[in-house]
């Protein structure tokens, strides 16, 4: 027998073994648990600081009963399942088992495989206490009984037994375990960033494959269409600049004075999560913030140089005027709130204008302590040369350099 032979077997060996361990994953049975008063109330907390509510609920709909869309792109489109405690729609029927299977390994009930959009290789990072307190929380819930829609993912990604494979890759399956050599503070910081806040799923960039790139942890990412920015200690792209104040005020109420509001998918963050934790939370974020290695923003905030294009300018002035000025005044300070304030928004200091793009194209709602605060949508009213026209102006106003966006620009970010 010819040596090459070999290479081939072994190769179909490798396959075999990886195959049988990727679909005979499983958590070791337990029996069930009873829920008691002290374990929903902890699940409530839980619940928030993981921000189930963000994904499983449609804009406006009724919390936690699924069918919001999540758009992969060329992958095609899911939705969220109902994960209120409906027998028949939602996860009512739902064993301890199936529900840890769920969070810490992505295998849902009867062993479908979910695709990581739902975060589980972050929440496997739960204690299975802290897993147990959730589907107490969202057992205590009242049933709906809701179906969303069916998902479209495209061929090959619609067949869900790839997922095995993914999450035999890039899913820990680890429960967290201190650094007895940090604070209490550190750790608890680190527990609500990487498992609960699962901060990294948004501002980490991802391989082919899909999988965060721990080399770039926190270094940005484009997510959502949204530049999620750099949030490690780089001076110049992360939160090297901010006090500790600012990270304080920014995460909690969604505002830092020379650091603008928060829009779009962090905005959601704040809303639906963030503004409710304690303050010892989020001080706690910022202690583990502070201690991550400083990594060169994946998705830099570079300058351009300014516009020459002195009638482009002179029309976006315009539109500013008419359409953004009643709320931000002529030079970005604000009239309403300080939320209007948009001075030193990363935001605005992008050649790129991403954000700002999608703030004006989408619009944004932030709700705080401090109160409801709203930029409508433009994408609908505006055309993209007035668009264009008024980004650029934003950029160069308020920001101090231009975008230099075209009209094709904008009709491709639609
Ligand atoms: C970033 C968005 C996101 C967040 C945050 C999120 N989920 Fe999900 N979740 C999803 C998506 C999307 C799916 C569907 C995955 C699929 O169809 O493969 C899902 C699926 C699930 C499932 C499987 C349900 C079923 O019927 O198969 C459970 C259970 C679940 N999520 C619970 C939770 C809990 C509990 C939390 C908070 C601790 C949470 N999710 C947070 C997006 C999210
Ligand atoms: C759903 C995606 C998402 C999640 C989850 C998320 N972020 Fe963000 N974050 C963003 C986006 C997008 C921005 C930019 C917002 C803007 O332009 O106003 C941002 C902005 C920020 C900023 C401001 C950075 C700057 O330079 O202006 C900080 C700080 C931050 N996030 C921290 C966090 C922390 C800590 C967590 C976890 C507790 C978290 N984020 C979770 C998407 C997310
Ligand atoms: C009705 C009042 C209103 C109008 C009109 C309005 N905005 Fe806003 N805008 C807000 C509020 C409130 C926020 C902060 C809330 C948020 O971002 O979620 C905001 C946020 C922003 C941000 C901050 C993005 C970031 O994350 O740092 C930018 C940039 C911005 N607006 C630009 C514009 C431009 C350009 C126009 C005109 C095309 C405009 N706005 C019109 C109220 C308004």
């Amino acid at each position: 027998m010819k040596r090459w032979i070999w290479v081939p077997i072994l190769i179909v060996l490798a396959g075999v073994v990886v195959t049988w361990r990727a679909f005979t994953m499983s958590v070791p049975h337990r029996p069930d648990v009873a829920a008691t008063p002290e374990t929903v109330a902890r699940g409530a907390y839980l619940v928030r600081a993981a921000d189930c509510v963000s994904c499983h609920t449609v804009p406006g709909g009724t919390p936690f009963a699924g069918g919001r869309a999540f758009d992969l792109g060329r992958f095609g489109t899911l939705y969220s399942p109902n994960i209120t405690p409906d027998r028949q729609t939602g996860i009512g029927s739902w064993s301890d088992d199936d529900f840890r299977a769920a969070l810490q390994l992505g295998i849902g009930k009867g062993g479908v495989h979910l695709y990581p959009a739902f975060p589980y290789a972050s929440f496997t990072l739960l204690s299975d206490a802290d897993v147990l307190a959730i589907k107490a929380y969202l057992f205590s819930l009242a049933p709906v009984h809701s179906t969303p829609p069916a998902d479209a993912m495209r061929f090959p990604f619609s067949e869900r037994f790839l997922m095995a494979y993914w999450s035999w890759l890039f899913d820990s399956n680890r429960r967290f375990a201190p650094d007895r050599t940090q604070s209490d503070a550190w750790n608890h910081g680190k527990y609500l960033v990487e498992a609960l806040g699962h901060c990294g799923e948004c501002h980490t960039s991802r391989n082919l494959l899909q999988a965060v790139e721990r080399s770039k942890a926190y270094g940005g990412a484009l997510t959502q269409q949204w530049k999620a920015y750099d949030i490690t200690p780089d001076q110049a792209g992360g939160i090297g600049g901010w006090t500790d104040d600012d990270l304080v005020s920014y995460l909690s109420t969604g505002f830092a004075k020379d650091h603008g509001p928060a829009s779009g998918p962090m905005a959601e963050a704040v809303s639906n999560s963030l503004r409710y934790l304690p303050l010892e939370d989020i001080r706690a974020i910022v202690t583990y913030l502070r201690s991550l290695e400083p990594i060169p923003s994946v998705v830099p905030v570079e300058d351009a140089a300014p516009s020459t294009d002195v009638a482009n300018l002179e029309y976006g002035h315009q539109v500013y005027v008419r359409e953004c000025a009643n709320c931000h005044r002529a030079d970005g300070t604000g009239t309403q709130s300080q939320y209007e304030a948009l001075h030193g928004a990363e935001t605005l200091a992008d050649a790129q204008a991403i954000n700002l793009t999608q703030a004006v194209l989408y619009g944004s709602t932030l709700d705080t302590a401090q109160g409801h605060f709203f930029m409508p949508r433009f994408g609908t009213g505006l055309t993209d040369t007035d668009l264009a026209a008024v980004i650029d102006y934003a950029s160069r106003q308020l920001g101090g350099h231009s975008a230099n966006l075209t009209p094709q620009d904008i009709a491709a970010r639609r």
